[in-house]
């Protein structure tokens, strides 16, 4: 008789809570299982997750002392509270989400960087149809992308940065068309990159440090503001599509194997601003066609340092009229330093930006430093010549410090006839 009066009573409770409930049980079901997934011991007291306490309705609660944090309920259909954000990073989190089922169909963002989630990235995370960011940057997340993160069509921001992933990208990511943002640097990603001209608002793009072959990716949309692919294994050179880019303003490739010749077009792209192609294998320029008042360019910073280039210094670097940062060093440039580089350093013509920084060391630069350089101040400007074959740069001048000028037998031996 007890226990039927106890069973009554817990139905009893049991409807009322119900009916009270604010949060689609569904919902309750995948915070729930999603707790259930994250190690025990990583749950400090005070975290989010300790707080998750289902004697409340989460939706509910956010006012009390339980489910005080971590996730976001929207009143979205119906009245019932449905979970439409969950927010979880730099909070010391563990373990494995492979089997997470993550069935939260209104969740729009999904932010868990900066914890110690490890294995798989979950195939139900594809189930997020709704989902426009996904942040799972700086965790230990393994194995392949799988190529249903590829069907999120409102996703905008997507980062897997700073994990163990592998493998290649998927060519589904062709399939995101809302994306803007894509971060997938400091992996082990492998293979070559995928097709991306259907990403019609894509605008920013990472794959750095990781293990990505073939030829830098010519088929990017022209939404694409900045590329870093720095630190991979990319061949070739840029491609002549690049042309067509007319939102980009920023280009990292270095760190690659890139060879031949940097193609003239890239020197006045008419948005580019900074190109980073230093520690590569290429051996050459193209010169574009310019008259003497100069070159449409926007580039403001040119980093060609540690290739394999030989001949004279360019003189057009000297006229591109918004350029304050040139490095040019460790290559196999020879010749004097044109006048266009020193008046540009010690008084630019008005209009022109004047060097701020000009890298010319460890090349068989010869000759005399020019006159006008040897008055620069300490900290006027960052110039740097040592490394060379300059007849006469003793450490007294700045620029001349930190490396001896090469001997005359290395120098000879680079050029047979040094004047
Ligand atoms: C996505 O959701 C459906 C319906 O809830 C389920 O049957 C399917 O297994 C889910 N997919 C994944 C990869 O979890
Ligand atoms: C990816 O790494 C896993 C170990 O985490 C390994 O078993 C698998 O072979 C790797 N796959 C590729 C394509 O490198
Ligand atoms: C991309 O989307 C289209 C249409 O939505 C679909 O038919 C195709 O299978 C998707 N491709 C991939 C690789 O997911
Ligand atoms: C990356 O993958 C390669 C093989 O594809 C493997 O040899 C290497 O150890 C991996 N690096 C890391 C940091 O996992």
């Amino acid at each position: 008789m007890a226990s039927l009066v106890s069973l009554l009573l817990l139905v009893l409770l049991l409807t009322l809570s119900l009916a009270e409930s604010k949060t689609y049980w569904g919902d309750v079901a995948a915070l729930k299982e999603f707790k259930n997934s994250v190690d025990a011991k990583s749950m400090t007291p005070g975290s989010c997750l300790s707080s998750w306490d289902f004697s409340v309705d989460p939706c509910d609660g956010l006012s009390g002392e339980t489910f005080t944090c971590g996730f976001r309920c929207d009143t979205v259909v119906s009245g019932s509270g449905r979970v439409t954000e969950l927010v979880l990073d730099q909070a010391g989190y563990s373990g494995s989400l492979s089997s997470v089922s993550f069935n939260f169909p209104h969740l729009q963002s999904l932010e868990l960087s900066g914890n110690y989630f490890s294995g798989p990235l979950p195939d139900s995370l594809s189930n997020l149809t709704r989902l426009t960011r996904l942040f799972l940057s700086g965790n230990s997340f393994s194995g392949t992308i799988p190529d249903s993160l590829g069907s999120m069509p409102l996703l905008e921001e997507l980062l897997l940065d700073n994990n163990n992933l592998n493998g290649s990208v998927p060519t589904s990511f062709n399939n995101l068309s809302s994306l803007k943002r894509l971060e997938l640097q400091l992996n082990n990603i492998s293979g070559h990159f995928p097709d991306l001209t259907s990403l019609k608002n894509l605008n920013y793009l990472d794959a750095s440090d990781n293990r990505i072959s073939g030829p830098v990716p010519s088929s990017l949309p022209g939404s694409i503001v900045q590329i870093s692919m720095r630190n991979n294994l990319l061949q070739g050179t840029i491609p002549e599509s690049f042309t067509n880019l007319a939102s980009l303003e920023v280009i990292d490739l270095s760190h690659n194997k890139l060879s031949g010749s940097i193609p003239s077009f890239i020197f006045t792209h008419q948005t580019l601003q900074q190109l980073t192609l230093s520690s590569n294998g290429f051996t050459s320029f193209d010169t574009p066609r310019y008259s003497p008042s100069g070159l449409p360019s926007e580039l403001i910073s040119v980093d060609l340092g540690n290739n394999r280039i030989r001949g004279p210094l360019p003189l057009f670097v000297g006229l591109l009229p918004k350029l304050s940062a040139l490095s040019l060093e460790n290559n196999g440039f020879s010749g004097m330093i044109p006048r266009q580089y020193v008046w540009k350093t010690v008084s630019p013509a008005s209009g022109i930006a004047g060097f701020q920084r000009l890298l010319l060391g460890g090349n068989f630069l010869f000759g005399v430093v020019p006159g006008p350089l040897m008055a620069l101040e300490p900290g006027s400007a960052n110039v740097q010549l040592a490394g060379n074959c300059f007849s006469w740069c003793p450490a007294t001048l700045f620029f001349c410090q930190g490396r001896e000028q090469r001997s005359l037998t290395e120098c000879r031996k680079f050029r047979r006839v040094i004047p």
